[in-house]
């Protein structure tokens, strides 16, 4: 299972996997970290297909084209805000996983590649958000064929060490 789980640095916006999830907001409408940054390099047309979403709930996924990205598709999902982890913080974050990865999997998708969700602006602790994340792609890969190969992109070493000691955990103990 964890063969079809990597860990990488790098930007998003520039891996060309068959789908890549957007860390949005509620709005769907754009914003600042990975969010702008996949809207800056996807082009005004992406904000046009999101607009007719009219939002989406914390935990849930939409998918659009990927327009100028080398991506297929993007797949925007609203991490929750970290309010000090009595307010469902885990679980909503588990449901974006779970969701933008049977999105992935209904569209055929074989690769993904997902950014640290949450974790930013959203003040997520990042080693909590890193277990959880790991838990919930690979309990997924377990049950399904699709997609073939999921990465984690980490736009920097602190991110990247958590998820990979995340990862060794998980193999540790499955
Ligand atoms: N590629 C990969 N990861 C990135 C990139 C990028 N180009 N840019 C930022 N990141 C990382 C951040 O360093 C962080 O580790 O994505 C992770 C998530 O951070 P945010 O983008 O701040 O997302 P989040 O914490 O989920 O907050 C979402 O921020 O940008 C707004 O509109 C967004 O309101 C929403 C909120």
């Amino acid at each position: 299972m964890q063969t079809r789980i990597a860990i990488m640095e790098g930007d998003i916006t520039q891996v060309a996997a068959d789908a890549i999830v957007n860390a949005a907001n509620t709005s769907l409408l754009g914003g600042g970290g990975v969010d702008g940054a996949i809207h800056r390099a996807a082009g005004p047309q992406l904000l046009d297909e999101c607009r007719k979403f009219g939002g989406c709930p914390t935990g849930e996924a939409r998918i659009t084209g990927g327009y100028r990205l080398p991506a297929c598709y993007v797949i925007h999902t609203p991490g929750p805000i970290w309010r000090g982890g009595g307010q469902d913080e885990d679980a909503l974050l588990a449901r974006c996983y779970q969701n933008c990865l049977a999105l992935a999997a209904a569209h055929g998708c074989r690769t993904v590649a997902f950014p640290s969700i949450s974790t930013g602006v959203y003040h997520f602790p990042l080693d909590r958000a890193a277990a959880i994340a790991i838990r919930e792609i690979a309990g997924f890969l377990a049950g399904h064929t699709l997609p073939e190969r999921v990465t984690m992109v980490c736009f920097d070493p602190r991110s990247a060490r958590a998820y990979r000691a995340a990862l060794a955990a998980y193999s540790a103990g499955a």
